[in-house]
């Protein structure tokens, strides 16, 4: 099995911090981590939930990729699930073997010093995929922490 667990449930919003709120007052959840995305324009809070996040996201321009989604969806919901690959490059090589629709090619930056991969909804039964690999050292670090 390629995907290892849920690493994150993205939501995309249009107020972040509105979204923020949301989650405090209804769930008294509190915001993990939190960091702006230039190349993907977004803003992102993560809150954990267990051993996986909720990704709230709100675009910080108008061309985005999450703007346009926003757009078309006509409000906030699920954007795109995010699924914990071991070794995301020889995951890549695997799909692509295998004739799936990859948004990237090749393993880039994401939040937290993960490296993601997108993979195409019409390829994946309607829903935007999100592979990611977490740094070793991250993990080696927040276990220790525990
Ligand atoms: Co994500």
């Amino acid at each position: 099995m390629l995907l290892q667990r849920i690493d994150h449930v993205g939501y995309a919003v249009e107020d972040l911090e509105a979204a923020i709120a949301h989650h405090e007052r209804r769930y008294g959840a509190t915001v993990a981590h939190r960091e702006r995305l230039e190349a993907d324009g977004v803003a992102e809070a993560l809150i954990a939930v267990g051993e996986s996040y909720l990704q709230l996201l709100e675009p910080t321009r108008d061309d985005s990729p999450v703007a346009r989604w926003l757009e078309r969806n006509g409000g906030p919901g699920v954007h795109h699930i995010g699924y914990g690959v071991a070794d995301l490059a020889a995951t890549l090589e695997d799909l692509r073997a295998q004739g799936a629709r990859l948004v990237d090619e090749h393993p880039r930056p994401g939040s937290r010093g993960c490296t993601v991969a997108f993979l195409h909804p019409k390829g994946e039964l309607g829903v935007l995929v999100e592979l990611v690999e977490e740094p070793a050292l991250t993990r080696a670090a927040s276990d220790t922490a525990g």
